[in-house]
């Protein structure tokens, strides 16, 4: 019998209550299902890709059809190489279609062997983007029913001023580390 391997690919930064319903209905149509998070070196994130990563495995640890990777690359060449036959993404509004709709076409036109399946989140999910999320959470609105409960905490622990300092300074450090050993090699 032939299964179906899907990859549902995306930033992820962070994951919402969106993305997790996208990944229920995922589970449920195909018999496998591979979240894959882009590792994007010009986007400035949010959160590390290990830590979208470790949110995303919490999230889904209830689907046995479920796994989380991290790609960088193509989409496509990706979906080939992991062996999924199908792209999975969400659309919230019709203002989703038309960039999702040239995403598809041009991932086809690349790999004509590859589906695009689109599914639509509950319509209480439909406003929920991670842009709309990390701007709340940045100005110090509610986000609780907006993202699972561990996304939260982390939002929260992002937002913590205390927290935040000692993670710029950590960052500033592991940047002037780099640069020492570049100007080394
Ligand atoms: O969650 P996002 O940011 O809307 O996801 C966009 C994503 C990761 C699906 C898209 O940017 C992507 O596929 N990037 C990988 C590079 C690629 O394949 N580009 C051509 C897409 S047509």
């Amino acid at each position: 019998m032939k299964r179906i391997k899907a990859i549902y690919p995306g930033s992820f930064d962070p994951p919402t209550n969106g993305h997790l319903d996208l990944i229920e209905r995922g589970s449920k149509i195909f018999d496998e299902l591979v979240v894959a998070v882009l590792r994007n070196l010009e986007k400035a994130p949010l959160f590390s890709v290990a830590d979208r990563r470790k949110m995303l495995e919490a999230m889904t640890s209830g689907f046995d059809n479920v796994s989380v990777e991290t790609f960088d690359g193509l989409t496509v060449e990706y979906a080939m190489t992991v062996g999924a036959s199908a792209v999975l993404r969400g659309i919230r509004a019709i203002s989703d279609y038309e960039y999702e709709l040239q995403m598809a076409l041009m991932n086809r036109k690349l790999q004509p062997s590859l589906e695009t399946v689109f599914m639509m989140p509950a319509e209480k999910y439909s406003y929920i983007s991670s842009r709309l999320v990390r701007e709340v959470a940045q100005l110090g609105g509610n986000i609780d029913s907006l993202v699972p409960e561990l996304v939260a905490q982390k939002l929260r622990e992002k937002m913590d001023p205390a927290l935040k300092f000692v993670e710029q300074a950590e960052r500033k450090s592991a940047q002037r580390q780099t640069r020492s050993r570049k100007k080394r090699s």
